[in-house]
């Protein structure tokens, strides 16, 4: 059987050994490293597919979790898929809800069947087990799917997280063996092992040894410093095979992206450029513009100046900060796609430093102008 996800890797960057690659989905080809834009709902906040095809994406998110409470995943797949439910031709990727349920659900109890917790919404009694949620990420039909996982809290104990490592290898085997669609989903796993190095190879030796189409690290921006992510990913990504894509879940401000490739990494997501859009915050050259802030009121440039985006060629900050301050939605819409636009460029121009092999100058030029004073 032909896996439905493939990895070609192109090049690597000489000085860093960071990867230019494509992933092969059963809905398009897409350039790695990429940043895949988070849609929780089956919808990427604000923005059409036509848009999302604008800027660039080859790939979003959604969420298992989500989808499940509302609408129903049976809904869904009476629609056809996710994809067709949304009018998305192009890449999907679901979370398993491991990680939702922990972030968002009330009173949760672990144990090795699952999770029992309270929907955010209805407060209703529910049960998320590995088998339950590759069964939802079966009927909603991403192209990858994610294993359930448990995220502990980075400063968690080293015995608890030696538990709950041991436990997400025993679910994500589970999840292998409920999936029924490997043809055309590929299912990834995810590492955990929190800022612990020899559980983290564990963790990655377990996965791999489950041979899944590409791998997932987990449990990281989860409120750890930037320099505790990169030592993690420093002994982390050495230990997934080369063959297979590496996704780092959840990060998603333009220096951890650059960092992360500089480490191996190829996808990211994140909902920070949407949901800093939405309070009036964008992503810029000269680094982050709080648009609807008083300063703007007479400012008739773009968000940003050297910025090629449909919003940054035809609006300024005046009008968008008078769109945003008057609850005009237009505005969290222009916002929102500057920023998504501002991402998947910066992961464009990080393709074409790899293939330049001067990766390492454009993080210094980048870092310099975006205003990060750090190494
Ligand atoms: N999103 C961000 N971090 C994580 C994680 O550790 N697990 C899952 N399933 N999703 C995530
Ligand atoms: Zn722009």
């Amino acid at each position: 059987m032909e896996p439905a996800i493939k990895y070609r890797l192109i090049k690597k960057e000489k000085h860093t050994g960071a990867r230019l690659g494509e992933i092969v989905t059963p809905h398009g080809t897409f350039k790695t490293p990429m940043f895949m834009p988070v849609g929780t709902q089956a919808s990427v906040k604000t923005m059409a597919p036509e848009e999302l095809k604008a800027i660039g994406a080859g790939i979003i998110l959604s969420n298992t979790y989500h989808l499940w409470l509302r609408p129903g995943e049976d809904i869904v797949e009476k629609a056809g898929g996710l994809h067709k439910f949304m009018n998305w031709d192009r890449g999907v990727l679901t979370d398993s809800g491991g990680f939702q349920v922990f972030s968002l659900a009330k009173l949760r109890d672990i144990s090795e069947d699952g999770v029992a917790f309270r929907s955010h919404l209805s407060g209703e009694k529910l049960f998320l087990s590995p088998e339950k949620a590759i069964q939802v990420e079966n009927a909603l039909g991403a192209d990858i799917m994610m294993s359930f996982d448990e995220c502990p809290p980075f400063f968690e104990s080293y015995d608890y997280v030696k538990k709950s490592v041991e436990r997400t290898s025993r679910w994500a085997e589970r999840g292998l063996i409920a999936h029924q669609n490997p043809a055309t989903q590929g299912l990834f796993g995810i590492v955990q092992g929190a800022g612990f190095e020899d559980l983290r190879r564990q963790s990655a030796r377990d996965l791999v040894g489950m041979d899944f189409p590409g791998y997932s690290i987990g449990g990281l921006s989860v409120g750890e410093s930037k320099g505790e992510m990169n030592r993690v990913l420093d002994f982390t990504t050495p230990l997934l095979p080369t063959d297979k894509p590496r996704y780092l879940m959840g990060v998603g401000s333009p220096d951890a992206l650059i960092d992360g490739v500089i480490r191996g990494v190829d996808m990211f997501d994140c909902v920070l450029p949407t949901r800093i859009a939405r309070n009036g915050t964008t992503m810029t050259s000269q680094g982050r513009l709080v648009v609807k802030n008083a300063q703007y009121a007479e400012d008739f440039r773009p968000l940003d100046p050297k910025c090629n985006c449909y919003v940054c060629k035809n609006y300024t900050r005046a009008y968008i900060r008078h769109l945003i301050k008057a609850d005009e939605t237009f505005g969290i819409h222009l916002t929102s796609y500057h920023n998504l636009y501002f991402l998947i460029n910066l992961m464009h121009q990080v393709q074409n430093a790899i293939e330049q092999d001067n990766l390492l100058e454009f993080r210094e030029a980048f870092f310099e102008e975006y205003g990060y004073n750090e190494k």
